[in-house]
């Protein structure tokens, strides 16, 4: 058997698997086609399909008549499993009746009377590794058309959302601020309770509400601006490009601290911390303060969820800036349950999550935003060490 090791199957070239229970025509097929073809030989119908589950297989060719599972067996369990794998015949056996059945139930592509001519033999099997290649690729751009016909779909629902959520938005707005002015005459509020008979414990439950009054309300009120200019921001994307936003700037300091007013609660509820390292004031970026919102709400609630998965205590999640000639180095870092290669690898493609309740489009959303801003975006990760995010962004002029 020709050697191969599992990392070789990603590079290497496609893989024929020759089934026959004769060593000698095994060793003459290695041989002959060796030099030519990426080749692994069989001597029985279960080893081929052991290979078959653990292999990319481009072309299987099988003898017809062996001891235990015949080759027409094979070649319907093979057809079955993995329908890509051009499935071919090499026999010493011109029996007419199984060739026509084979050929009719579209078991194989092609039926090869031995002895074969090495020259057909080679051409037939660079013939069939095109097809396999082909089928392939094919396979791979249908998928990704399917893909880009989701985002299109999402595009125009989103589209339709957009008019209806305005509506909402507007009177949570106008309520916010009605709160607000309850926040305000929080010093009243508590000459009242003062006076009030109440239970001691009732009146500084009350007290402490009327001081979060402030506070909250004018918390809930930026994130409630922040989505009018999300919305705003969807409304644009049906309208044909606009490079005004290349333009905008946004000073980053104040938009770290409402990312992590806003996701406290997550952060919290995973046992974790939240904190800023770095300058306290930082030059202003190129980018709009809302998408730059949006950048590091999903980054700080992606690190309060792998700190959340990892589940130990006393977790921690970084907002780290530094600048550096005329860039701004935002990085958000945790200790959570970091990613390994492979889904390294997939992260920022769109739906692409490891979450049951995820939609996998917050990495790619904010590539693509830090992209328009002509900045650069890094993801650095170990599995159970923990997630760096860093993102590097122009200075304004
Ligand atoms: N800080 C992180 N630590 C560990 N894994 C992460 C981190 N950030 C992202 N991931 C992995 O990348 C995947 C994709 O993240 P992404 O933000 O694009 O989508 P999501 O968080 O799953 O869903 P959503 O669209 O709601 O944000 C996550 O499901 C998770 O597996
Ligand atoms: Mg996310």
């Amino acid at each position: 058997m020709i050697g191969e090791s599992v990392g070789d199957s990603l590079t290497a070239r496609p893989l024929v698997l020759y089934v026959d229970d004769e060593r000698a025509n095994r060793v003459v097929f290695e041989q002959s086609l060796g030099a030519d073809f990426r080749i692994q030989s069989v001597a029985d119908a279960t080893a081929a399909l052991a290979v078959l589950d653990t292999q990319e297989v481009a072309v299987l060719v099988t003898d017809m008549r062996m001891p235990g599972m015949s080759g027409e067996e094979l070649l319907r369990i093979a057809k079955e499993r993995k329908p890509s794998t051009i499935r071919m015949v090499v026999t010493a056996y011109a029996d007419v009746d199984p060739i026509l059945r084979a050929i009719n139930e579209g078991l194989v592509a092609r039926y090869i009377i031995k002895p074969w001519i090495r020259a057909e033999l080679v051409q037939v099997l660079r013939w069939a590794i095109e097809a396999w290649t082909f089928s392939r690729d094919s396979m791979a751009l249908h998928a990704r058309l399917m893909e880009t016909e989701r985002l299109a779909t999402l595009g125009s629902i989103a589209g339709m959302l957009v008019h209806d959520l305005k509506q909402p938005l507007m009177s949570l707005l106008i309520n916010v601020d009605h709160l607000r002015e309850l926040g305000k005459a929080a010093p009243t509020l508590q000459d009242a309770l003062a006076r009030a008979p109440l239970p001691e414990a009732e009146r500084v439950r009350l007290g402490l509400l009327v001081d979060d009054l402030d506070p909250l309300t004018t918390d809930l009120r930026t994130s409630a601006m922040h989505l009018s200019s999300l919305i705003d921001g969807l409304r644009e994307l049906s309208r044909p490009c606009d490079k005004s936003a290349n333009l905008q700037a946004a000073d980053p300091l104040p938009i770290v601290r409402h990312a992590m007013a806003v996701c406290q609660e997550l952060v919290m509820s995973a046992h974790a911390s939240i904190d800023y390292e770095g300058p306290c004031v930082l030059p202003r970026v190129r980018m709009s303060a809302t998408e730059l919102t949006q950048v590091l709400i999903n980054l700080v609630q992606n690190s309060a969820q792998a700190v959340a998965a990892r589940g130990t205590p006393q977790g921690k999640v970084s907002i780290v800036a530094r600048t550096e000639s005329n860039m701004v180095e935002l990085c958000v870092r945790d200790d959570g349950v970091g990613m390994g290669p492979e889904v390294l690898g997939r992260v920022g493609t769109p739906f692409f999550t490891t979450r049951a309740e995820g939609t996998g489009l917050g990495l790619a959303q904010c590539q693509r935003l830090i992209g328009s801003a002509g900045g650069r975006f890094r993801i650095e990760s170990e599995p159970g060490i923990g997630t760096t995010v860093t993102i590097v962004l122009p200075v304004a002029a």
